[in-house]
């Protein structure tokens, strides 16, 4: 009699002749600083088997045992290499429409500063996302987050923020969590609390912040529906002062504190958000020596974003001086309408190579594993491990890890695996 057993199809690949397999390491510990950042471990002339989605092995071609496979499961990969998925820690991809009539202004000599005053900038957006309801908003932002994937964004954090009233920001936070939901790759949501004033609050910071800490901050919590909160360090928006409210309000949560911070002037907030435990101070184009002494000191993660710099004229951060004294470092998008109108994370790795003076390891690290460490997913994105579940990054054939940010504005993709 036949006996007839259920068929269980797993699905393998196995890719071989890889030139090389990028970024090979066990989940880190601690974000990478030194030696360990400078080097970006791979394995040249490399197989890899992928089942249901999972990495399963991975070596040398001199290990590969054929006869292990069905020859209709190897796919040859002469001449490319495979990364890992890039973690993109700090984006605003959740927003109504694009900037570029300010774009046009900023070309004919306004300044940022200018451009808010006359009303665009940071209210411009806001006022539009309030004009859309919470579907539509959805609708909108999707696409533009599919989008970012297929350019091998494979962890991404997205900020509230163009609300500014509270009704507002959690329609906002509730978009990105509805876009979580719809993907496959882990979405952390940051509650943006301080963003600019809102026209109401014009001149009256004190009781906007009053707002901010004893209505939204407890309906944020309440509701669930951050990972992260953050603030806009900055002169003529919020300060020092701002961060210890939000840091106190926050106490007892499972909210984590980040902070937009030093990006046109240093007033303090790198000392005080490292006093209070941020897992990350973003932006930092301008420095001090008490910021870096603070970091130093700390355990908060430095996360530079240069393209927002190339997109505003405005000066590099200064990296090299944070890697000199140890301080972790990662790299993100900064995706948003205003002052950084690209997700593209391999022009992001051009411009710390080209403009901050890494080296291609030390950047693809700060996209990476630093990167990961700064939104959290740590322990399941950033490299290459037996288990890891990640997007992987097929590339069009290059010479070496440094082709990808020396060709800058080039498509590296030839397809993504997972
Ligand atoms: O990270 N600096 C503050 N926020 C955004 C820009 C927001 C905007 O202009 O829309 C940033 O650069
Ligand atoms: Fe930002």
């Amino acid at each position: 009699m036949l006996l007839i057993l259920p068929l269980i199809v797993m699905t393998k690949q196995v890719y071989i002749n890889i030139k090389e397999l990028v970024q090979v390491r066990p989940p880190s510990l601690t974000p990478l600083t030194g030696i360990e950042f400078q080097t970006v471990p791979s394995i040249s002339n490399s197989f890899l088997v992928i089942e249901d989605n999972t990495v399963i092995d991975f070596g040398n071609m001199d290990s590969f045992d054929s006869a292990l496979y069905h020859a209709h499961d190897l796919i040859d990969m002469s001449g490319r290499f495979v990364l890992p998925a890039f973690c993109d820690s700090h984006t605003h991809a959740v927003f109504a429409r694009p900037r570029e009539t300010e774009f046009v202004d900023k070309i004919k000599g306004l300044s940022y500063q200018e451009i808010a005053a006359k009303g665009g900038g940071i209210l411009n957006s806001a006022r539009h996302v309030q004009a859309l309801s919470e579907d539509e908003l959805f609708e909108i932002s999707l696409p533009r987050v599919q989008a970012l994937i297929a350019g091998g964004t494979g962890a991404l954090e997205i900020k509230s923020g163009y609300g500014l009233t509270l009704s507002d920001e959690l329609k906002m936070l509730r978009v990105i969590n509805r876009i979580k939901a719809h993907l496959d790759i882990p979405i952390k949501t940051t509650f943006l609390a301080a963003h600019a004033l809102p026209e109401e609050y014009k001149s009256n910071k004190q009781g906007f912040m009053q707002a901010v800490v004893h209505q939204w901050i407890p309906n944020v919590i309440s509701e669930g529906l951050a990972d992260y909160i953050d603030l806009f360090c900055e002169t003529g928006y919020f300060d020092a002062v701002d961060i210890e409210l939000i840091a106190q309000a926050i106490q007892g949560s499972h909210l984590k504190l980040k902070v937009h911070v030093n990006q046109f002037t240093a007033i303090g907030g790198i000392e005080e958000a490292v006093k209070n435990n941020a897992l990350s101070v973003d932006h930092l184009e301008v420095l001090d020596v008490k910021d870096i002494v603070a970091l130093k000191a700390g355990k908060t993660i430095a996360t530079l974003l240069p393209a927002c710099s190339f997109y505003l004229n405005i000066p590099f951060s200064p990296a090299r001086d944070l890697i000199n004294e140890g301080i972790p470092i990662a790299l993100a998008s900064d995706f948003n309408p205003g002052s950084s109108p690209t997700s593209n994370l391999f022009f992001v790795w051009s411009l710390a190579c080209i403009k901050m003076k890494l080296t291609p390891e030390e950047a693809y690290n700060s996209l990476t594993i630093n990167a990961a460490f700064a939104m959290g997913v740590e322990a399941t994105h950033g490299s290459i491990f037996k288990g890891y579940k990640g997007k992987l990054i097929v590339t069009n054939p290059a010479p070496s890890l440094a082709f990808f940010p020396y060709a800058f504005a080039t498509n590296h993709i030839n397809n993504l695996i997972n």
